[in-house]
Order: C-alpha cells, then sequence, then structure tokens
C-alpha cells in the first residue's frame, strides 16, 4: 500500500483517478470543499505546506488544470496566463517542489487532455497547456533523481462530464471515468515513466 496524495479530489477527474487508487492510502487535497489537505496549486507557498504537513508520500497525482476557452483572436493574455498558471505551472511547480519531498522510487501523475491531439474551437489554451504537460512528463522524466517516476494521462471527456462538453466535442465518444481510473492506476503501480497514457474510445 502506497500513501498517494490527490489534488483535485473532488473533481470529475479527482473521482476517476480515485477509482483507480483502491489499493492505496488517500490523501485528498483540494481547493475547497471536503479535503483532508487545502491547496492552490497556482502559489508554491501553498504545494510547499500541503507536501510538509503530509510528510511521507510515495506519489502525487494531479487533477487539477483549470483552463479558459475562447476562439484564439478573442483569448486575451490575462487568460492565457490564468491557464498557464494553473494547468501548466502549477503542475510542474507540483514535481519541481514534490520532487524535493517525494520518497525514494515515488511517482507523479499529472492531467493533461485529449484536446492537443484532436483540436476542438475555443480551446486552444486547453490544448496548448496539455501538449505542454505530455512533453514535460515524457522529458523531465530522464532528469528525476532516486527512481522518482512520472507520467501524464491523457484522456478523452469522461462519460460523467459529457453533459456539459458533449456540445462543443461532436463526433468524439465520451469514456468512463473507472476506464480513465485504469490509467492512473497504471501509472502509480507499474513501473513506467516518462509515458503519455492515451486513454481514447
Ligand atoms: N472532465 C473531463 O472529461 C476531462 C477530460 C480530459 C481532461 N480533463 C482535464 O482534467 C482537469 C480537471 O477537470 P475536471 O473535469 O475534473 O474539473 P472539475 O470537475 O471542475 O474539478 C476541478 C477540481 O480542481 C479544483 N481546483 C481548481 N483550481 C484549483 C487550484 N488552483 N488548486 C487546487 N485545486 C483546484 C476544483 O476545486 P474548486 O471546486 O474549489 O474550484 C475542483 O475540485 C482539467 O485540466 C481538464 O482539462 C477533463
Amino acid at each position: 500500500m502506497k500513501t498517494v496524495i490527490l489534488i483535485g479530489a473532488l473533481g470529475k477527474m479527482g473521482q476517476a483517478a480515485l477509482s483507480g487508487l483502491g489499493k492505496h492510502k488517500v490523501i485528498t487535497a483540494g481547493r475547497s470543499g471536503n479535503v483532508d489537505h487545502i491547496v492552490d496549486i497556482t502559489s508554491e507557498e501553498s504545494i510547499r505546506n500541503l507536501y510538509k504537513d503530509v510528510g511521507h508520500f510515495d506519489a502525487v497525482v494531479n487533477t487539477v488544470g483549470v483552463c479558459e476557452y475562447a476562439e484564439f483572436t478573442e483569448m486575451t493574455e490575462a487568460q492565457w496566463m490564468s491557464t498557464v498558471m494553473s494547468k501548466m505551472m502549477g503542475q510542474i511547480n507540483l514535481v519541481r517542489i514534490g520532487q524535493e519531498y517525494i520518497a525514494d522510487n515515488g511517482s507523479f501523475t499529472l492531467i493533461s487532455g485529449i484536446l492537443n491531439v484532436k483540436p476542438i474551437p475555443y480551446a486552444i489554451a486547453d490544448a496548448t497547456t496539455s501538449g505542454a504537460i505530455d512533453t514535460f512528463a515524457k522529458v523531465v522524466a530522464y532528469e528525476l533523481p532516486r527512481g522518482i517516476r512520472i507520467n501524464s494521462i491523457n484522456p478523452t471527456v469522461l462519460t460523467e462530464a459529457w453533459d456539459v462538453y458533449g456540445e462543443m466535442m461532436p463526433g468524439f465518444e465520451p469514456v468512463p471515468s473507472k476506464l480513465v481510473g485504469k490509467a492512473f492506476e497504471r501509472s502509480v503501480d507499474g513501473f513506467i515513466t516518462g509515458q503519455v497514457l492515451f486513454v481514447d474510445a
């Protein structure tokens, strides 16, 4: 049994990840609500406090990455920056700071999303930062010390989120949370590193 910090646990993707972490001690974290630890992944201080408060942990699973949606010609720098600071730098900082605290042979699992390989309108910032996270996971794997692993999960839309995003995504087939949970399980329990785990229909 590993101690796993699950960030964004109350969100839709957090619940998908949780379904794959059944055999572990899961410490939940998020920005608000009924979680074990409150954390804001856009704040380095908040991230450091989370790791210090938890103490020993073997894995970090992040499912947070807030994105702004607009046409490229309409999107402001502020909208770009809020997406970059959450979905890209927030996740990079979880790893950058977390590698100081995580146990030997621990693992990080990050979230991207299928829109960087199957683009749709309005999702340029989500797609761009998802691509950055997939690349980050592939490349930083070579530099992580002490046997630490990293992977990103790149799912298509969840069945559970289809009512929100389905209209924006004609021709897409959603996948159930449980299937996406298996990808998180494979990342945390396997030996793979530097991989992008696609979950698509
Ligand atoms: N849903 C899908 O079908 C799907 C598919 C592929 C990829 N993704 C990606 O998965 C990620 C999560 O999506 P989701 O559908 O799970 O969203 P969600 O249901 O809105 O959940 C997001 C969670 O993240 C928390 N959060 C937001 N900002 C935070 C911060 N700065 N620090 C800590 N926690 C924060 C939210 O807390 P509050 O409630 O307090 O704001 C909420 O619990 C996104 O990057 C999305 O692109 C989603």
